[in-house]
């Protein structure tokens, strides 16, 4: 079952995604993205959007808030992505690609995504963003 969070729950995330969207590297595009995720044990790992030169080297803010959250350990075996939150910095709609969502899925099928579509706050849910996502 998606986690239930609270109103101050929601926004702590929503304005870790805003502060790490103000910090993306996105000379090439001028799409800025914040992304803030949620552990199933409370602990909460940002992620900017990191642009290159080679277009294609290009790391969405959704995964490098994964990568993050890996590295420092707060993603760890047993833990889950509990919700995670994307923005854009200026408000457009973003939501995650579908690298991200697959990404995404093997942290937490059932992780609560909070995005912004047509000047509206939204949540769905990684399982329902990529129903039957690939397992090994
Ligand atoms: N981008 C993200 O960071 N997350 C998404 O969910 C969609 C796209 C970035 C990648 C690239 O730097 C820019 O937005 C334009 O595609």
């Amino acid at each position: 079952m998606p986690t239930k969070l609270t109103p101050e729950v929601e926004k702590v995330l929503w304005s870790a995604a805003e502060e790490a969207a103000a910090r993306a590297y996105a000379p090439y595009s001028g799409f800025h993205v914040g992304a803030a995720l949620l552990t199933s044990e409370g602990e909460i790992a940002s992620g900017c959007n990191v642009e290159n030169a080679s277009y294609g080297l290009t790391n969405c803010a959704e995964r490098t808030a994964v990568f993050r959250a890996i590295a420092e350990g707060k993603l760890a075996k047993g833990v889950s992505i509990a919700a995670i939150a994307v923005v854009h910095r200026d408000h457009q709609s973003c939501t995650p690609c579908g690298a991200c969502r697959q990404v995404l899925s093997e942290f937490g099928m059932n992780a609560v995504v909070l995005y912004e579509f047509d000047g509206e706050r939204r949540q769905t849910t990684v399982s329902a963003l990529l129903p039957e996502s690939f397992q090994l």
